[in-house]
This record gives C-alpha cells, sequence and structure tokens, in this order.
C-alpha cells in the first residue's frame, strides 16, 4: 500500500472516496464542512435525518453526493470535537480503515489529518493514520489454498491531505516512518501467525539472514549448537533437548550510528513451539504455543523498522530459539544445569523455558557493551492474569529506563504497565540443591520469572517486557498483533531524537 501526502482543497480532490471527520451535534471538520458546502448542504441533510450512529469511528459512506469529484464520501464519527485524544483518534482510523477495506476501493483521499487531538502533533498523527490503516488492511491467507478477499480489489493508495503547505516534508517523513513501523509489524505478525511446523528455528535465523541481504547497514551472524556449547550455554541447551530442530541464537544487528557508539540490545523469546516439555501443558488452546516467539518476532521487526527509518543509532536484536518437546532426551523435572553466567539452575518445571534460554542470551548480550538491554517475551501465564490483553508487564532494574518505556507505550497506545522487582520476591526462586530454582510458588509468578532474569541482567541497565497478554488475539480473531513493536520503536525515536 502507498500513502502520498498532498495539500489541497477538499473540494478539489479527485478520488473514488473522500474520508471526512464528523463530530457530535452535527458539527463538521473543515474538509466535510467544505464538501457540504459544494455540494449544498447534503452532508448535514444526511446527519440530521439521524442515519448515522455517533459512536466514534462509526462510518457511514454517501454515494452520488451532488458537485463533487469524488465518487464517495465517507463519513467517520469522532465523537464530541473537545473530546478528540490520542486512543479516539486511533478508532476513528481503524474505523476509517477497516469501511475502505470493505468497499473495496483501490485508491482514496483521507482529509483525517486535518483533525486536532489533544497533545498531539500532525507527525503523529499521520504516522497512526499509516500504521492504522496498514493494520486493518493485513491478511494473513497465504496458507489457504485460495486467496480470501472475494475477489474484492484492496486498496493501493491512500492520499493524505494536510492544510498547511510549510508541513509537507515534516508529514512525508512521519509518513514513511509509519510505513517502516508497519512493515515491521506485518513481519512480525507473519513470523507469528506461521505454525511451528513450518516457523522453526532455523526458519527465523533465515529471515534474520534476510533482512540482512536487503540492508547494507544490517548484519546476521547465526551461532548453532556447537558454538552455544562452546559458549557453555547449558541453560539454553536443556530446553532443546527434547526437540529434533536444531537451536538457533540469532543476533541480527544494525549500525546506524558509529561503531563506537553502544548499541540498545534487545532479546526477544524464540520458542517456535512450546508444549511444556516433560511438564507438558493441557491440550485445550495448545496450537497456540506456536505464538511463543512473538517476543523473538517484535524484535527482528523493532529492527527492521529501525533500519527502513534509518535512524542514526545502533540496534541489536539477540534472538534464543528453541522448541520445547517432551522426548526420551528432554531435561527433567529436578535436573540441574549450569547456565553461562556459571549460576546453576534447578529446573523444577520444564515449562517455564523462557527464563531458561534468555538467562543465556541475556549474559551473551554483555558483550555488545550495550547502553541497555531490554528483553520482550511471553514469558508468563501469570501476566496475562495480571494485566490481561491491554498492557504489557514491564520491570526494570533502571528507573529511567522504566519511566522511557512507559511514556514510549503511552505516546504510542501501546501501553505496558509496571510491576515490582523487589528483593523480597527473590526468595521464593531458593533451590536446596542448585543456585536457584527456576520457578517459584503460583504466587507473583510474572514477577518470580522477571526476578529469574534480574539474576543474570547485573551488569547493564535492562528492562523486561512480558507480552504473553499482548502479543496475540484468541477466538475468532486469533492472530498475532505485532505488539510491542509500536512501543520499542517510539521508544528508539525518541532516543534517536536525543
Ligand atoms: N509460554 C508460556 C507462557 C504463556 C502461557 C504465555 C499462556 C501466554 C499464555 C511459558 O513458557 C510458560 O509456560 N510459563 C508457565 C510458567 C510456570 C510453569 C511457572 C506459566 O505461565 O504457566
Ligand atoms: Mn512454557
Ligand atoms: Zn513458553
Amino acid at each position: 500500500m502507498n500513502f502520498t501526502v498532498k495539500n489541497l482543497a477538499a473540494s478539489k480532490h479527485r478520488s473514488a472516496c473522500a474520508v471526512v471527520g464528523v463530530f457530535d451535534g452535527h458539527r463538521l471538520s473543515p474538509s466535510a464542512q467544505d464538501l457540504d458546502r459544494l455540494s449544498h448542504g447534503h452532508i448535514v441533510n444526511i446527519l440530521k435525518r439521524g442515519d448515522m450512529k455517533s459512536t466514534p469511528g462509526q462510518t457511514l459512506c454517501l454515494y452520488n453526493v451532488p458537485q463533487l469529484n469524488c465518487d464517495r464520501v465517507l463519513l467517520v464519527r469522532c465523537g464530541k470535537e473537545k473530546e478528540l485524544d490520542a486512543a479516539r483518534y486511533r478508532k476513528v482510523l481503524h474505523g476509517a480503515a477497516a469501511a475502505l477495506a470493505n468497499l473495496g476501493v483501490k485508491e482514496a483521499v483521507s482529509f483525517l489529518p486535518e483533525l486536532d487531538v489533544k497533545d498531539r502533533d500532525l507527525a503523529w498523527r499521520l504516522r497512526k493514520t499509516a500504521e492504522v490503516t496498514r493494520e486493518a488492511h493485513y491478511r494473513f491467507d497465504r496458507l489457504k489454498s485460495k486467496q480470501d478477499g472475494n475477489g474484492a480489489p484492496q486498496l493501493r493508495r491512500l492520499t493524505l491531505n494536510i492544510t498547511d503547505e510549510t508541513e509537507l516534508d515534516i508529514a512525508r517523513k512521519a509518513v514513511e516512518q509509519g510505513q517502516a513501523i508497519a512493515n515491521g509489524m506485518a513481519l512480525a505478525k507473519d513470523l507469528g501467525n506461521l505454525p511451528g511446523n513450518i516457523c522453526t528455528p532455523s526458519y527465523l535465523a533465515s529471515e534474520a539472514l534476510r533482512l540482512a541481504r536487503g540492508n547494507r547497514r544490517l548484519q546476521a551472524k547465526i551461532l548453532t549448537e556447537k558454538e552455544m556449547k562452546t559458549l557453555k550455554m547449558g541453560s539454553l541447551l536443556s530446553v532443546s533437548r527434547g526437540s529434533r530442530q536444531p537451536p538457533r541464537l540469532i543476533t541480527l544487528s544494525y549500525h546506524g550510528a558509529a561503531r563506537t557508539e553502544a548499541p540498545y540490545v534487545l532479546v526477544g523469546k524464540g520458542i517456535t513451539f512450546d508444549s511444556g516439555g516433560i511438564s507438558i501443558k493441557p491440550a485445550a488452546t495448545m496450537d497456540e504455543m506456536k505464538f511463543d516467539m512473538c517476543g523473538a518476532a517484535s524484535v527482528l521487526g523493532t529492527v527492521a523498522a529501525v533500519a527502513e527509518m534509518g535512524l542514526p543509532i545502533n540496534v541489536v536484536a539477540v534472538v534464543p530459539s528453541c522448541e520445547n518437546l517432551p522426548d526420551g532426551n528432554a531435561t527433567k523435572p529436578g535436573d540441574i544445569v549450569t547456565s553461562m553466567s556459571g549460576q546453576t539452575i534447578e529446573i523444577l518445571n520444564t515449562d517455564a523455558e523462557g527464563r531458561l534460554i534468555l538467562c543465556d542470551a541475556l549474559t551473551y548480550s554483555a558483550r555488545f557493551k550495550p547502553r541497555v538491554v531490554i528483553d520482550v517475551a511471553t514469558l508468563t501465564g501469570a501476566c496475562v492474569v495480571a494485566l490481561g490483553k491491554e498492557a504489557s508487564g514491564l520491570f526494570s532494574n533502571d528507573d529511567e529506563l522504566a519511566q522511557e518505556l512507559l511514556k514510549a507505550g503511552t505516546v504510542s497506545g501501546d501501553r505496558a504497565w509496571q510491576m515490582p522487582l523487589w528483593e523480597e520476591y527473590q526468595d521464593s526462586l531458593k533451590s536446596n540443591f542448585a543456585d536457584m530454582a527456576n520457578v517459584g510458588n503460583r504466587d507473583g509468578g510474572a514477577i518470580t520469572a522477571a526476578c529469574f532474569l534480574a539474576r543474570f541482567t547485573k551488569d547493564y541497565r535492562w528492562a523486561h517486557l512480558d507480552i504473553a497478554g499482548v502479543a496475540w488475539l484468541s477466538g475468532g480473531v486469533k492472530g498475532a498483533t505485532g505488539r510491542p513493536i509500536p512501543l520499542l520503536t517510539q521508544y528508539l525515536i525518541d532516543q534517536a531524537q536525543g
């Protein structure tokens, strides 16, 4: 999908569909007013008849509006004019994008960027328009023998109209950024939605290599089982023992600044299928454990987006990847392994495998002399119980970093909520036979998982995002969300601006 930015009066545009906002009380946005005037009050007349529900994001498509150069006018409800905030604006964008997808027009012009949104500037509005529009048109039908879409054409080009000519350059850059983020999210969703028999650790590695081939500032490096053995990654390797698929440790580095600049390191959990291992999970919804590599997908997607934006920073994605399966050779409850850090771990539950692969990847990450390390993982069901599907769980050993990430979440609308990492919680990881156990009791499961990771991240500023609740949706809308790429890219954009 292509986006172009223009600065033209609504009445001057020729298009298959003009998208304009309308507020409560028959109040029209400036462009809607323009079209209304041209059509001698046609739009207000229709609103007065009360044919349109007032819920924000609700749409009504008008055909044959008199005097207009556009074949259709798509009205989008925006609620009360004074109440238009970021969350509502996203609803408006989503409603408009979904309606456009349904109409099956190939091209349209949107006047929604002209709307004033509380505490958000034009660049943000345009970035979100690109992101949300792409999001609404995302399909994953490559594994169906016939592609969906019942023959209706897809939106190919959306023109975004702005009201101030002097802002054209800013606007174009913002749209490019939105596109880059949307591309990163589409990549992450594709990887998440692919089944475990296709998206294996080797498949993730080949995707990193493919990304690196497409951009000279990207570099991929893949470690095999043998190399991980040499590095003494005993914890990571204990998880992959039960699998026929070889494990991989993937790094994808982006160099947008001098080599001497410390990088942002993003570590993503890449369990391509989590059966629980010998501590096997119940059958119901076990298929959703193909999404257990969504952390990996999100850090690869973030690096891809940062590379496409060309941000002047260095970023490294580190992805430990393997399957967690039962087998005669699999790790058993009670087994004790030695992590790369030298600390020993008693594995009381083989289903708490995420932390076992992450701890070695976190130890490995120190070699990049990172500015910060952020790990992203579908780590605990307990986090879903605590925060539901709205927010990622955020843990950090550095309060400034935590605040920056929380802010990036608020600005992007991809929110996180901070949880405690207090020393007192560490007690539950006590083991009689090793330095620590890999699980505590049931209480505070998301916190004790983070406490486990904290034992491996003492040498640098670190944050952990538990995305178990936000990485995918279930039921009729089952599918990966691409979160937390909006949060991570917003954070890195902020950092790049200094
Ligand atoms: N990948 C799961 C976490 C998960 C479960 C995410 C359900 C989303 C939905 C993780 O590897 C896991 O199994 N965690 C266990 C930890 C427990 C054994 C301490 C869990 O949450 O039950
Ligand atoms: Mn598990
Ligand atoms: Zn898992």
